[in-house]
């Protein structure tokens, strides 16, 4: 198992390219099911989610292609159907959307249940209820999720949780249905918009995405195309955070500050100096930051993605701050970890009460899922002395080349193989 060790107290200075967004790009990677044909799919993060995806997909009869390590071409035209076991579909939680493009296009799918980071308890009942409602039968047994139907036809769903996955699982589904599929209260996320632009680029009818009604005309047959991920807001966000927290002048490159407001106006309300100059925000940070309220919420509220690593950035701020959880139930884990570095954080079911404390100290903590761990990179960069973090597998699911960016910034960053 390998570790991060970052030495902390420098201060953060210099430019950092934002990737390709995770969320959308594991998204669009199984959507490309619904071509049955060639897909050129660009600005993909390099990390271990796309990777273990491609892989996937190839296991599943898709020729998968790596152009760079940016951009990989799937063509699944010979594809006849889908099966992902449970050792294929546990690696991550996106595996799920298996089942709503093998599902439009094959008419039937067969997926284990997913996996992705221990937050809480993640139900699928509004992706059951989506195909359900669209003419599939969905059955659950020995862990596969089982969806068929002799055909789909369009439906109007509302969905009583607001969804990221259902909301990107029901679309998928829906694309080829015969007649129009209305999906109400729907997800807004930037990544819904991403993946409403790469359907009707294969040749789908949707219309409405980033708002909370999606109309879906269904069509008879989709096709190949070449479609380029949007910036990772949630990475930028990260970065933005890590800026503050460990003080200096940065620029984070190739972002869309509109897929930020929540993150710039918090910082903002903290006294960090952020403007914004077209695809990039730079963030000035010195003097001691002022405490603050966080509140998670679906886009464009504060994202839930981010709470771990803002957790860590109000343990040295003057004041008391409190962050309410409101989407995940099991999303408090960095907590311990950062009290081993001196943090004062007391929590109470979903709410998390943080008392700024003068300074952070290092030592030696564990992530426990993937944002957790850059909450705890974020709180390396402020601890006196060296922090190392354990079980960095984590990050490395969203962080594309974490510690060259970060060494790129001036922190003294170094992965070492845990002996
Ligand atoms: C996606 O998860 C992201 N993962 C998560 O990012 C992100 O935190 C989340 O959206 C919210 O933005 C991917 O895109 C791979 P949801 P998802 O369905 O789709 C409840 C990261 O760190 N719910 O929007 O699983 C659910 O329990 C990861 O990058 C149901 O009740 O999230 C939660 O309380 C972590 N029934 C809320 O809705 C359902 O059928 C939002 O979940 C589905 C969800």
């Amino acid at each position: 198992m390998e570790k991060l060790i970052i030495k902390g107290g420098q201060k953060l200075k210099g430019k950092v390219k934002i990737s390709g967004f995770k969320n959308s790009a594991v998204a669009i990677l199984p959507a490309t099911v619904l071509a049955g044909d060639k897909c050129v799919i660009d600005n993909l993060p390099h990390i271990s989610d796309v990777q273990i995806l491609a892989e996937l997909l190839s296991e599943l009869g898709a020729d998968v292609k790596e152009l760079d390590s940016n951009t990989l071409e799937i063509d699944t035209t010979k594809m006849e159907g889908c099966y992902a076991s449970y050792e294929q579909a546990k690696e991550l939680r996106a595996s799920y959307y298996l089942l709503g493009a093998a599902l439009g296009r094959f008419k039937k799918a067969k997926v284990a249940y997913p996996g992705g980071c221990s937050i809480g308890s993640r139900p699928i009942d509004q992706h059951i209820k989506g195909f359900e409602a669209l003419g599939a039968k969905v059955t659950v047994e020995h862990g596969i999720i089982s969806a068929e139907a002799e055909k789909l036809v369009g439906a109007e769903i509302y969905l009583d949780v607001v969804s990221v996955g259902a909301t990107i699982n029901i679309m998928l589904a829906a694309v080829m249905a015969e007649g129009t599929t209305i999906i109400e209260n729907a997800a807004k996320e930037p990544h819904i918009v991403d993946m409403a632009n790469f359907l009707n680029c294969m040749g789908a009818n949707v219309k409405g995405a980033g708002t909370d009604i999606i109309k879906i005309k269904g069509v008879e047959k989709l096709g190949g195309c070449n479609h380029s991920v949007i910036p990772d807001q949630i990475e930028a966000g990260t970065y933005m955070i890590a800026a503050a927290a460990a003080g200096g002048d940065v620029i984070i490159d190739n972002v869309i500050p509109k897929h930020l407001e929540a993150i710039t106006a918090k910082l903002k309300e903290m006294g960090v100096k952020v403007t914004e100059n077209g695809d990039s925000i730079r963030i000035v940070s010195s003097k001691e930051l002022k405490n603050i309220s966080i509140k998670t919420l679906v886009y464009p509220g504060f994202p839930t993605d981010l709470q771990q690593p803002m957790s860590s950035l109000l343990t040295t701020a003057r004041g008391t701050g409190i962050v309410a959880e409101t989407i995940f139930e099991g999303r408090f884990k960095h907590v311990d970890e950062l009290k081993r570095m001196g943090a004062n954080i007391k929590v109470e079911g979903r709410i998390a009460v943080i008392e700024g404390v003068k300074g952070l100290t290092s030592a030696t903590v564990s992530a426990s899922d993937l944002r957790a761990g850059a909450s705890l990179v974020i709180a390396g960069l402020m601890a006196e002395g060296e922090t190392e973090i354990e079980n960095v597998q984590y990050i490395d699911r969203g962080y594309e080349d974490l510690e060259a960016k970060l060494i790129g910034l001036g922190a003294n960053v170094r992965r070492e193989d845990r002996e």
